[in-house]
């Protein structure tokens, strides 16, 4: 591939020179042009005669009172511009590159995409170093209010708020399961229907968490009153009261190890589950989002679309 020239052949017109020419042919006249670029006019018009000498060509013809550009003019006024243009591409690359060298990028996410979000951010944040990661774990009430009140430029949940102007990208699927603690008689069984399951104790995530709100409209939309025994405030606080037999719940399937049995734990194989749920990526859209978080959604989408789901898992 044949490369561009550079500047072996260094023009013999000074950029000064040469932004004065510009500007007298854009705006139609030395005393406009010199007015802009705040010189004396007969600064300009000395520039505009050097500049005509230095390349040995006519550059402007008067016609009437008017000074307009010649054919030639016309054309290096083109190559000005192209310069220019040459000139703000590399200012903006140049500023690009330094707002990845340091910065800070704050992400909130559910308690749930813990199991996978820092395997997810991990190669982001090994080429950026300079970037510092705040990642907020909370539950997905407690993301909603950090949205509202503008806390994080990323949030990463299952139920984005509708009464906020956000946009988001579903980046992973998210499988609700039925978990049984390993050897219940139900795990044996090779279909059960929801509500066969409902004479066992429902053990539930706490309010305000989205597991639970997506569960309970499940069993709203099949008609099933499951009435929670207790309430625990995190997934492995679920997954050790189930373990030790007290009830059921419904757990993300990311949620549980690859092989649930070597946690003590069984998936149940209800109709209509796993509820087959999205992760979204969200961020507010009347906010401009700043470059880190940009390179960050452009490198997971990139990443993503080659490996959908972070575990081997099926199911
Ligand atoms: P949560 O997660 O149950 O921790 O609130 C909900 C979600 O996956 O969005």
């Amino acid at each position: 591939m044949t490369q561009p020239p550079g500047l072996e052949r260094a023009p013999r017109a000074s950029l000064v020179q040469l932004r004065s020419f510009e500007a007298v042919v854009r705006l139609g006249g030395v005393g406009r042009a010199a007015r802009a670029l705040h010189l004396a006019q007969p600064t300009v018009s000395t520039q505009l005669r050097e500049l005509a000498t230095a390349l040995g060509l006519v550059l402007f013809e008067t016609q009437g009172r008017s000074l307009v550009p010649t054919e030639v003019g016309k054309r290096l006024a083109q190559a000005v511009r192209a310069m220019g243009a040459a000139w703000q591409g590399f200012e903006e690359d140049a500023a690009a590159l330094q707002g990845l060298r340091r910065g800070r990028l704050r992400i909130a996410a559910v308690t749930t995409t813990e199991y996978f979000l820092p395997d997810l951010l991990g190669p982001f944040a090994r080429k950026y170093p300079g970037i510092e990661i705040e990642l907020a774990v909370e539950n997905r009430d407690a993301v909603v209010a950090r949205l509202e009140r503008g806390d994080d430029e990323l949030a990463a949940m299952m139920l984005p708020p509708s009464h906020l102007p956000l946009a988001r990208w579903p980046f992973l699927e998210n499988p609700l399961v039925v978990i049984a603690p390993a050897g219940h008689p139900l795990s044996g069984r090779r279909r059960l229907k929801l509500a066969e399951l409902t004479g066992e104790p429902l053990l539930a995530r706490e309010a305000g968490s989205g597991t639970r709100a997506a569960a309970e409209q499940a069993f709203a939309e099949q008609g099933v009153a499951w009435p929670q025994r207790m309430a625990l405030g995190s997934n492995e606080a679920v997954k050790h009261a189930v373990r030790a037999g007290l009830g059921l719940a419904v757990l993300s399937r990311h949620a549980l190890a690859q092989d649930p049995a070597n946690e003590g734990l069984a998936v149940l194989p209800v109709a209509g589950f796993p509820l087959r749920r999205q992760w979204h990526l969200v961020w507010r859209q009347d906010r401009a989002l700043s470059l880190p978080a940009r390179t960050l959604l452009d490198d997971l989408r990139a990443r993503l679309r080659v490996k959908a789901r972070p575990h081997g898992w099926s199911q």
